[in-house]
């Protein structure tokens, strides 16, 4: 990492606006944005794609050394690619949602996976970057100068991701969030703020307030813009 690159860690549960509120404030700030729910999601779509029987954690293994996956860092072009073709929506799809934890329960994968974080955190020339997922604030970037736990109530939650999906019934969608936080919570503990770590709730924020929130929370370290 050069001397002035501030790396940023947010954590958060899924429904957070996590993604969303990173990237904005990473737009604000000149930094660059890194989505690592991304990569665990473009590995468990090039599973499907390949017909891998998910069960088998060997053959999910091999796909590994020749993952090919390319994400842009820059807030303002978003994009995902798995060798060369661009999978940004496919990414998002439920078929990808229901088996992306399986995946990212597999320590081999979440070790290489972390490798490629790690590096795009080192390696850029703007003067910092936002990376956010899951466990970014404890095993990725734990000497991170900034660390940020983005919670909301789970109320608030299934509202926003209620809102996003343009359903007017929030019960079955509380009830995919639980079953989300319940899966992958069995891989890592996004819900404590680990020791050092800012809690940023913004259950009673909007989005704009929570961009606002966290970027004051950038700027407060020394030596950010
Ligand atoms: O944030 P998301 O919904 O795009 O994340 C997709 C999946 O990847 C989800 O099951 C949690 C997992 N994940 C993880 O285990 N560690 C991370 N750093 C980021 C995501």
């Amino acid at each position: 990492m050069t001397g002035t690159r501030i790396a940023v860690a947010v954590d958060g549960p899924a429904g957070s606006g996590k993604s969303s509120v990173s990237r904005a404030a990473a737009r604000e700030l000149g930094f660059d944005y890194q989505d690592t729910g991304a990569a665990y999601r473009a590995l468990a779509w090039l599973a499907l794609n390949r017909g891998i029987d998910l069960d088998r954690e060997a053959d999910i293994l091999t796909l590994l050394p020749d993952f090919d996956y390319d994400i842009g860092v820059d807030p303002n072009h978003y994009f995902v690619r798995v060798g060369g073709t661009p999978v940004t929506r496919e990414i998002r799809d439920p078929a990808v949602s229901a088996v992306v934890s399986r995946v990212a329960r597999i320590p081999a994968v979440r070790e290489h996976l972390t490798g490629l974080f790690r590096s795009r955190i080192a390696d850029g020339t703007r003067p910092g970057i936002i990376t956010e997922g899951r466990d970014i604030t404890t095993i990725v970037a734990p000497d991170a100068a900034v660390r940020v736990l983005l919670t909301a109530s789970a109320a608030a939650r299934t509202a926003r991701r209620a809102a996003e999906l343009d359903v007017s019934s929030t019960e079955a969608v509380g009830e995919q969030l639980s079953a989300r936080d319940a899966q992958d919570l069995a891989v890592v503990d996004f819900m404590n703020a680990a020791e050092g770590v800012t809690t940023l709730d913004s259950t009673d924020l909007d989005f704009d307030e929570t961009v606002a929130a966290l970027v004051a929370l950038i700027r407060a370290h020394p030596g950010s813009a």
